[in-house]
């Protein structure tokens, strides 16, 4: 060992204590979530997602998934390893519900019919919310339901594209253009903390300190307060509904193949949304 590798060795030495503090580099600590997820698994999860009923054929690729989880790399990260696989199978489970094709009497039933669609059918509206002013709306643009959340609205769009690298509120369609891009404005949705909501990790993780509102409102954690969430405002507090069902359909079924308990507090009927 000579004067030369000594030199070399510094840098090196350097480089490996400086990469834990560079976001991307934080990758490195967590291992991919192929681990957790294989093809094989992913397939027979969305079993129908490239049939030619379905309007998003061919778009939503397992690579895409994969590659886009690189983007929030304590997704699927954190906790014990049923935590880690019931994360997954919530996140699953709400995009399926999300972009659902299936029906009741559906071939291998209404639960195999995930990432069908990639933007919203016959929207009520452009989803502009013109009182926030942090995010103006871009004339002629649609925040239309898109992608495997569904994301809505332009306060989303804004927020999502400026997270991820591109820019939402003039070009909204870049969310269903773009398979890898969808996935990511779907995990930005479940790992980003939207006050006064929890975000849907935080949830699932365990790491979620209810307020003293939330606590009034009936908010626990469980699969019930992701749904809240995500569509509380339609969905929760009003007794029994079809579309938290078919949310609570899909959890159980991809719970089994990830071969995890669901938890408690599956339903959201009994909680109020959040103000
Ligand atoms: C996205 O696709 C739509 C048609 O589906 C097209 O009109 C639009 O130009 C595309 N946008 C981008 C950014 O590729
Ligand atoms: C909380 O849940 C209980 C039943 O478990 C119900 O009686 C009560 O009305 C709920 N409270 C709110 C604020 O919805
Ligand atoms: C239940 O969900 C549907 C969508 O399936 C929604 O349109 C409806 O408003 C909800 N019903 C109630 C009673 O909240």
């Amino acid at each position: 060992m000579g004067i030369i590798s000594n030199i070399w060795l510094f840098p090196v030495l350097l480089a490996l204590f400086l990469v834990p503090s560079l976001p991307r580099g934080e990758a490195a600590y967590f291992p991919p979530i192929s681990t957790l997820v294989s093809e094989q698994l992913f397939n027979s999860i969305f079993l129908h997602k490239d049939d030619n009923a379905c309007p998003a054929k061919d778009f939503y690729t397992y690579q895409s998934f994969i590659r886009a989880t690189r983007w929030f790399p304590r997704f699927g990260n954190d906790g014990s390893i049923g935590t880690r696989k019931r994360e997954i199978a919530a996140f699953l489970a709400q995009i399926s519900h999300e972009t659902t094709g299936g029906w009741a009497t559906a071939p291998d039933g209404p639960y195999a019919w995930g990432l069908c669609f990639k933007e919203e059918v016959n929207p009520p509206s452009d989803y502009c919310d013109s009182n926030n002013k942090q995010w103006p709306c871009f004339p002629g643009k649609s925040y239309k339901g898109r992608g495997p959340i569904q994301l809505s609205w332009n306060y989303n769009y804004g927020a999502a594209g400026e997270a991820l690298g591109f820019d939402g509120l003039r070009n909204p369609e870049a969310v269903s253009n773009h398979s890898e891009t969808a996935f990511t404005t779907a995990l930005w949705f479940w790992m980003t903390v939207q006050r006064p909501k929890p975000s849907c990790h935080d949830v699932v993780v365990g790491r979620f300190r209810p307020t003293k509102e939330d606590l009034a409102a009936n908010r626990t954690a469980g699969f019930g307060l992701v749904t809240n969430i995500i569509n509380g405002g339609i969905e929760c507090g009003k007794g029994d509904n079809a579309s938290v069902d078919d949310r609570i359909g899909y959890f159980r079924r991809y719970a089994e193949l990830f071969k995890v308990d669901v938890g408690t507090n599956l339903d959201c009927a009994n909680q109020k949304p959040f103000g």
